[in-house]
C-alpha cells in the first residue's frame, strides 16, 4: 500500500525535514467485513466508557471544514475526544479521515492549496487562533503514519531527533529521553543493546514502534495514528494494539483504521465518516452492535464501500 504524499509532506513538517518527491496515490479498498467486536482470547478487554458527564474533553472540533482548492474534503465536523481514551475513525477511502486527522495538529497547512475553517480546541484553547505556534501544536499533538518510516540514522538518533530539534543538547538528557520513549513504545528490551545500529535494520513492526517512540520523545499529549498497523502482519499488529492500550493511560489517542476488528478491539469510541461528514459517533460497542444511522450499518456490515 502506498503512502499518501500529503501525509508525507505533513509528516516531514512535523519533524521539520524536507519531504521526499511525489508518490503515486492508489487508495486502499475499504474492507468488506461483518463485525461484532469481541475481545480476542488473551487480549485485554475494553473498559466500558465512563458516563459522558465524567469524561474530560482533551481535544474537540467545532464546525471544522477543510478544502483542497475548491474541493471540500471535510465538512462542518463537530466532535469531542475524551482524555485517555482511544477513538477510532472509520469510513470509506477518500472520505476525509486523514485530512481530518491532520487538521487536529495543523499539518494540512503544509500542503499547498488547503484551506481550513472552524475551530479545534486543545484543552479548551483554539489551536488555529492568531499567535499560536504550529510547531508547538505539533509537539503537543503527535502523529504516527501508515508505513513505518525511520530516518536512515541509528535507533538512538531517530528517537533523539525531535528533542534535538526542540533544543535538547545534553547527551545524558537525550539518553534518558531515548530510554523512556523506547520503553513507552515497548521496544527498549529488543534494542537496548544496539541503540547505535541503523534503524532501517529493524523489522517492520519494530520500525513502527520506533516511529511511535520518536513521536513520544517530544512528550505529546495527543497521539494521532493514521492506519498505524496496516502495513504489519497480525503479530506485529497485535503488539501495536496492546501498546495502544498501555499508552492510553498517559495519552489521548485517535486512530484511523480500515480494520473493523481493530476498531472493535482497541477503541472506546468510534466515529464514522462519509463524504467528508461525520455521520455517527458514539461508544464503539454501540456503533458496532446498534448503529443509529443506516449508512453506518451498511458500512460496518460491508454493504457498501
Ligand atoms: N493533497 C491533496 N490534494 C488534493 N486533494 C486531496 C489531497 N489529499 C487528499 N485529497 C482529497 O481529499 C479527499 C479526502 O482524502 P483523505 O486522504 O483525507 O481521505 P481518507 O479517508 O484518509 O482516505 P483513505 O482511507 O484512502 O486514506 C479525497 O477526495 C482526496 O482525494
Ligand atoms: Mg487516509
Amino acid at each position: 500500500m502506498s503512502r499518501d504524499p500529503s501525509s508525507e509532506a505533513a509528516e516531514a513538517a512535523s519533524l521539520q525535514v524536507t519531504p521526499a518527491g511525489p508518490h503515486p496515490t492508489p487508495r486502499p479498498a475499504p474492507p468488506k467485513v461483518v463485525v461484532r467486536p469481541r475481545p480476542e482470547p488473551g487480549r485485554t478487554p475494553r473498559r466500558a466508557p465512563a458516563p459522558e458527564a465524567a469524561a474530560e474533553i482533551k481535544i474537540r472540533t467545532e464546525a471544522l471544514s477543510v478544502w483542497y482548492g475548491s474541493m471540500p474534503a471535510i465538512k462542518d465536523v463537530t466532535i469531542s475526544f475524551e482524555r485517555n481514551r482511544i477513538t477510532a475513525l472509520i469510513g470509506p477511502s477518500g472520505c476525509g479521515k486523514s485530512t481530518f486527522l491532520r487538521a487536529l495538529n495543523r499539518m494540512n497547512e503544509v500542503i499547498p492549496g488547503t484551506r481550513t475553517k472552524g475551530r479545534v480546541f486543545l484543552d479548551g484553547k483554539d489551536i488555529y487562533a492568531p499567535g499560536v505556534d504550529p510547531v508547538e501544536v505539533r509537539r503537543r499533538v503527535g502523529m504516527v503514519f501508515q508505513r513505518p518510516n525511520p530516518f536512515p540514522f541509528s535507533i538512538f538518533d531517530n528517537v533523539a531527533y525531535g528533542p534535538r530539534r526542540h533544543g535538547v543538547t545534553s547527551t545524558s538528557e537525550l539518553y534518558a529521553i531515548v530510554e523512556r520513549s523506547l520503553k513507552e513504545a515497548a521496544l527498549w528490551d529488543e534494542v537496548s543493546d544496539r541503540l547505535r545500529s541503523p534503524a532501517l535494520n529493524l523489522s517492520g513492526g519494530q520500525q513502527q514502534r520506533l516511529c511511535i517512540a520518536r513521536a513520544l520523545a517530544v512528550r505529546p499529549e495527543v497521539l494521532l495514528m493514521d492506519e498505524p498497523a496496516s502495513a504489519l502482519d497480525p503479530v506485529a499488529t497485535g503488539r501495536i494494539e496492546d501498546l495502544m492500550n498501555e499508552l492510553k493511560k498517559n495519552y489521548t489517542i485517535i486512530i484511523v483504521t480500515h480494520n473493523m476488528q481493530q476498531a472493535g478491539r482497541v477503541s472506546d469510541r468510534t466515529g464514522f465518516f462519509l463524504h467528508g461528514e461525520l455521520v455517527e459517533y458514539g461508544p464503539t460497542e454501540e456503533m458496532f452492535t446498534r448503529p443509529k444511522d443506516p449508512r453506518t450499518e451498511a458500512y460496518i456490515t460491508g454493504r457498501f464501500g
